[in-house]
């Protein structure tokens, strides 16, 4: 049901994920109410006040649409797999919610905040910076700028759709099988073999979601960057992999 809704966007134009883009609005929100309720204290003003309080209950039900969407792309695009920023997402997540309702319930009937609401925007402010942290974590942190030009759309290619999983060429979720050493790398007919029908929990990588020749333009920059078989302290695991087609 969930790769029909994606597919559904593709046909749109709009390949996802929903849940980036969608961050935006709570935080921004967030960093409003913060802001407006600092500036309301400062000036003694009640319109303002009010400014701050429509932010955190706009920020409360956008949270909750950011969450929602947040967890269908996690199990649309890493097969629900426990990510260690995943899991501090969630948990920094709940943490949000928690904080978001109790600054609506300190601040209701106020007419200027007091010390313990801001303290409560503020901490909200903590954990969206913490949330943008950790999605950074899942994405950004490959450096593209290092690489020459026309490897590019191939690390943006991993970026997207294997980093969250194999950062640096690892694999957070079976340690054992790196991409660095995968003799799965060895050539592009058995990389194209893997990629398509890969055992889980790795999600299968269709024509739709990946195609021939972005797979060949991943694979260029697999083999050429990331593949390391010559790693002597991984000899063993590499003859392992490589005789298991
Ligand atoms: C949701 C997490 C996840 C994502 C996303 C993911 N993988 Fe994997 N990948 C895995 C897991 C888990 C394994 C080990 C599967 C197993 O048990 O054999 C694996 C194994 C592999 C292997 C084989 C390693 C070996 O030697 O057995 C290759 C190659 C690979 N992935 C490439 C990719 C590429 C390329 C992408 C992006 C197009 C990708 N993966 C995206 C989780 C993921």
């Amino acid at each position: 049901m969930l790769s029909t809704l994606y597919q559904f966007l593709t046909s749109l134009g709009y390949p996802g994920p929903i849940h980036p883009p969608l961050t935006h609005v709570p935080m921004g929100l967030v960093t409003g109410a913060l802001i407006f309720g600092l500036v309301a204290r400062f000036f003694h003003s009640e319109k303002l006040t009010w400014t701050a309080r429509a932010c955190v209950i706009l920020a409360l039900i956008f949270a909750l649409f950011t969450m929602l969407f947040g967890f269908m792309d996690w199990q649309h695009y890493y097969s629900g797999g426990w990510l260690h920023p995943i899991k501090m997402k969630l948990i920094v997540a709940g943490i949000l919610v928690g904080l978001l309702l109790l600054a609506a319930i300190l601040g209701q009937g106020r007419r200027l905040p007091n010390a313990a609401v801001l303290v409560v925007y503020a901490l909200c402010f903590f954990c969206v910076a913490g949330l943008g942290w950790f999605g950074d974590k899942l994405t950004y942190s490959a450096r593209i700028d290092a690489l020459p030009e026309q490897f590019h759309p191939g690390v943006i290619l991993f970026i997207n759709d294997c980093y969250g999983c194999h950062p640096d060429g690892g694999n957070l979720i079976a340690p054992d099988l790196q991409l660095r050493w995968s003799g799965k790398l060895k050539n592009f007919p058995r990389f194209i073999q893997w990629v398509r029908h890969p055992k889980p929990p790795m999600p299968a990588f269709g024509p739709s979601r990946l195609t021939e020749r972005q797979a060949h333009v991943l694979y260029k920059y697999l083999f050429d960057f990331i593949w390391k078989p010559e790693d002597p302290s991984v000899g063993a695991s590499l003859t392992n992999s490589a005789a298991t087609p």
